[in-house]
């Protein structure tokens, strides 16, 4: 019985490492997703502002560029460095740093929504510009 025991949970860590290597890739794929959703929801974003529309639309492009950072430091597994990825191994070490930038950009997002609620337009367009700066820091610290 317990050599049954001992062979089922050998099996199952077998198992559960093909599923590792697999989701790796798979979950490579899903950020690269996400940063090109978040590219451009950034680029209508950018659109909406400059034409001075402070409404429900502007403001649902910015829920969705919040819900794509929460997510994203999630999406880094510590067996998703290989293959066709350009994140830095560096994230592995340094993910209260990672998730920090991500944080602070999620704030910001949700920042603008409440200065587009008040309509304080010249706000929203520094807040705006502002953003831009977390996706290059983030890159230029965790993307080779
Ligand atoms: C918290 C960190 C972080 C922030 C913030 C961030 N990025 Fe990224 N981004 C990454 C990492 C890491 C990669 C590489 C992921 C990979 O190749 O596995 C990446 C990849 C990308 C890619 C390439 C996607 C592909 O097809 O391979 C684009 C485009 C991109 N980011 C755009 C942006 C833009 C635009 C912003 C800001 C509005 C931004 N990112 C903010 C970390 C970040």
């Amino acid at each position: 019985m317990k050599l049954i025991i001992c062979l089922l949970i050998f099996i199952s860590s077998l198992m559960a490492n093909e599923n590792d290597e697999f989701t790796g890739s798979e979950i490579i794929e899903k950020r690269m997703i996400s940063m090109q959703s978040l590219n451009k929801l950034m680029s209508q974003a950018r659109i909406n502002i400059q034409e001075n529309k402070l409404n429900s639309e502007t403001i649902d492009i910015f829920k969705k560029i919040q819900h794509i950072l929460y997510d994203y430091p999630s999406l880094f597994p510590d067996n998703s460095f290989v293959g066709k990825t350009k994140a830095s191994q560096d994230i592995v070490s340094n993910r209260d740093e990672f998730n920090s930038i991500a944080k602070e950009y999620e704030d910001n997002a949700k920042l603008i929504i409440e200065l587009i609620e008040s309509e304080d337009s010249a706000a929203v367009n520094k807040s705006f510009q502002n953003l831009y700066s977390y996706c290059k820091s983030c890159h230029s610290r965790f993307r080779n």
